[in-house]
């Protein structure tokens, strides 16, 4: 038994919000922008669209792709760090696909890696648990989280949400490689706000809420083209592949530069290079089936390709997969 992806779909919001749009709201410039991450342009939720209805009309196309009916899954597994309800949206999307079996939906969180984590979860659900029909989506809102007048991190994040459909005939996970290292996590991240009273007991405890996405943009930078490069390395190794195998690279879609960087590394030439970030921005655990979907429907990965694929951002979290499509 295998884990094999066998469709995949994706959602974006409506609105589109170019670099010129931002520089009326922070001290910026598309020319600054598009020059130091390659992003031109981002969508971001506005209206009644929210996380979970990107979430679902990903994965109705994804289960369109894959002829199967949400009736016919075993499982749902929704990565985000992003979720509408801190207990998770899992379910609920299971109840908005239609599905009338009390199969198992669960989140997973592990910020822009989380996709990647799915994938491997899926895949262990499905040698070790018997489990046939596999959904695993990558969805983030991260408009929620920023800060809106920081040109240091407005800048770079979209919103959107992306899924493939999994099933157990075959196998098209061939392996993978993955870390974390809480020591980096200050560089990256999005901390419960301390309570100002700090040592002082109070009884009941206030509301907590969370402060905006906080970054060291330069260590991250460090961070993913020392690691991403290793962990690929270590896949393919273990998948009895070289860089030289392999279709595609798909990495996280966090800025060009990063991706050059790994891509260089590895000798891959930028023809062999999946990219959408100038026009979504960094989408979180969304970026990865995002732009995988769009290789797809366009036609550039096809049925047999090989793809490098690797996720990385806070926690520190990284770690990558290969995959047959
Ligand atoms: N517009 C104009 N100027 C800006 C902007 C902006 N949007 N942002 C920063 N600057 C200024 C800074 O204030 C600084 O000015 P100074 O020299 O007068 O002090 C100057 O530009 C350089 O700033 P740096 O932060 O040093 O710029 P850098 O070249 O490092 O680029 C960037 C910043 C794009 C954030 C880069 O470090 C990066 O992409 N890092 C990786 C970030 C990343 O991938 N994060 C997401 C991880 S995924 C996840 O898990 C959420």
């Amino acid at each position: 038994k295998g884990c094999k992806l066998v469709g995949c779909g994706s959602e974006v919001p409506s609105l589109s919000v170019s670099n010129d749009d931002l520089a009326k709201i922070v001290d910026t410039s598309d020319e600054w922008i598009s020059v130091r991450t390659g992003i031109r342009n981002r969508r971001v939720i506005s209206g009644k669209e929210n996380l979970r209805n990107l979430a679902v009309e990903a994965a109705k196309k994804a289960l369109k792709m894959a002829n199967v009916e949400p009736d016919d899954l075993d499982l749902i597994l929704l990565c985000t760090s992003t979720p509408e309800d801190i207990f998770g949206d899992a379910p609920k999307v299971q109840r908005e696909l239609g599905c009338t079996k009390s199969q198992l939906a669960h989140d997973i969180t592990a910020a822009c890696s989380g996709f990647v984590l799915g994938l491997f979860s899926a895949s262990c659900y499905i040698k070790g648990g018997g489990f046939r029909n596999v959904l695993v989506i990558g969805a983030d809102v991260m408009s929620r989280f920023v800060d809106w007048t920081n040109r240091g991190t407005c800048i770079l994040f979209g919103d959107a949400a992306g899924a493939v459909a999994c099933d157990a005939e075959e196998d098209g996970l061939l392996s993978f490689d993955l870390h974390s290292d809480g020591e980096g996590a200050r560089h990256l991240g999005a901390p419960i706000n301390d309570n100002e009273n700090g040592s002082v007991l109070e009884f009941p405890p206030n509301r907590s809420s969370y402060a905006c996405v906080q970054m060291n943009g330069k260590e991250v930078f460090r961070f993913a083209v020392r690691c991403v490069p290793q962990s690929i390395e270590s896949a393919l190794e273990k998948a009895g592949l070289t860089a030289s195998n392999i279709d595609w690279l798909l990495l996280h879609q966090a800025n060009q530069r990063i991706i050059d960087a790994v891509a260089t590394r590895l000798e891959f030439p930028p023809e062999k290079v999946i990219s959408n970030l100038a026009n979504y921005g960094n989408t979180s655990a969304a970026s990865i089936p995002l732009a995988l979907d769009e290789a797809v429907r366009s036609g550039k990965v096809k049925p047999g390709h090989t793809i490098a694929a690797a996720g990385f951002g806070a926690g520190l979290t990284w770690g990558s997969a290969v995959i047959r499509w």
